[in-house]
């Protein structure tokens, strides 16, 4: 039966690649098909105990009702401790907000902030959803391309050509989903050295996979650097890959209050508060010491490791990311269209990578180490023997 046309704006809305791949390859799993998925970008840890106990004491002791907005009082100051300690950040309740995953807070920062026609200048290769989000609000990503041999990053140059007058703001993500790439503190020194010049621009900044860093990188907030530029800087966090809480669903964010309050505005008209168990357990996870993420950090770099001396017998190239946990791959040798060669390496290997294109990447693909060495050290086998179709 016909039923009524979808909007035109939710028609050009593309799906998350990542999860479309994942999804086919758990759908293949399940019809009894040996699927190695190394598609998404979660942690195969559990949640570390003491969040769960935090967990079970907040329905225990009658958290289930609706809080406010952006999150409780306890969660608010936690955020603020939390940008304190880690960040140098001196964010007031009042600038902070929590919503139902990082996913949705940078949602509500781009519908908060865009016009239709406006430009945000997205470095590639990004996270698939930064130009889908900016697209939903009827404005444009500016894509500024990163290549391998300048290690993924944009450099202050091509930002400063990126910029034009409809930008409306820039989005940095570091470490990068999905190269590992990270800006060094004298790297966003340079870019914030750019951004001052234009102070009609909101800088937003994904720092969701800060903890997972290697090899003694500092990780720096780019709010911190720059006292000038620091009141229009957004910068987006969320417990998912810090304390494996993926499932949780809860991210946050600081910025001016004004635009917190215009952003909860636009949550209050659409999911209202995130679910109150999980904000205790996140307020918990945030303020107790997490001696887990160790563990996670060198466990994510020891399989990085394991799978770049797997692969390193074949013409496949690697920039050894330096955080999250993701190898992105360059297969240009074989071939600069990635979504066949993953479609027919899930045909032919059952192994599920994805595609660079959907990172903005052609003649990438991105492979997550969220899964054990045996599991890593088949996949890398079935990919190596995959590549001799193309010999
Ligand atoms: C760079 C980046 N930002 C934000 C998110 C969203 O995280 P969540 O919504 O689970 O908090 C992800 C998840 O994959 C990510 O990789």
């Amino acid at each position: 039966m016909q039923t009524p046309k979808l909007s035109q704006k939710v028609m050009k809305l593309k799906p998350s690649a990542t999860i479309a791949v994942s999804d086919l390859a758990k759908k293949l799993k399940e019809q009894g098909e040996p699927v190695i998925s190394l598609a998404l970008g979660e942690p195969d840890f559990l949640t570390p105990q003491f969040i769960q106990d935090a967990a079970i004491d907040a329905i225990r002791s009658g958290e289930h009702h609706y809080t406010p907005v952006g999150g409780t009082t306890t969660l608010k100051e936690a955020i603020c401790h939390k940008f304190k300690r880690d960040n140098r950040l001196s964010y007031t309740t009042d600038q902070v907000m929590a919503g139902t995953g990082c996913k949705q807070v940078i949602f509500n920062a781009l519908t908060a902030i865009l016009d239709p026609g406006d430009e945000v200048v997205v470095h590639a290769p990004y996270w698939t959803s930064y130009p889908a989000m900016v697209e939903f609000c009827e404005a444009v990503p500016r894509i500024v391309e990163c290549t391998d041999d300048a290690e993924y990053l944009m450099t202050p140059s091509q930002l400063e050509s990126a910029i034009n007058d409809k930008t409306k703001a820039v989005m940095i993500n570091y470490p990068s989903n999905p190269t590992g790439a990270c800006y060094s503190k004298a790297q966003l020194i340079a870019i914030l050295d750019v951004l001052e010049k234009h102070p009609n621009i909101w800088v937003l900044s994904d720092e969701i996979y800060e903890h997972i860093v290697f090899d003694d990188f500092e990780f720096h907030s780019i709010a911190a650097l720059n006292d000038r530029v620091a009141p229009r800087v957004v910068t987006f966090n969320g417990v998912s890959k810090s304390h494996a809480m993926t499932g949780w669903r809860l991210g946050y964010c600081g910025a001016d209050s004004q635009l917190i309050k215009a952003m909860s505005k636009i949550q209050s008209q659409s999911t209202s508060n995130p679910c109150a168990v999980t904000q205790a357990a996140a307020a918990k996870a945030l303020v107790e010491d997490h001696g887990d993420i160790k563990i996670f950090r060198d466990t994510f770099k020891s399989r990085i490791d394991f799978v770049i001396s797997l692969l390193s017998s074949t013409e496949l190239s690697i920039v050894k990311p330096q955080g999250a946990f993701y190898v992105f791959i360059n297969i240009s040798h074989y071939t600069n269209d990635a979504v066949s060669f993953c479609k027919q390496l899930l045909e032919k290997e059952k192994l599920a990578l994805v595609p660079g294109e959907a990172f903005g990447a052609k003649g990438h693909v991105r492979l997550s180490c969220a899964a054990s060495n045996d599991e890593l050290k088949e996949a890398c086998e079935r990919l190596i023997l995959f590549l001799k179709s193309y010999s």
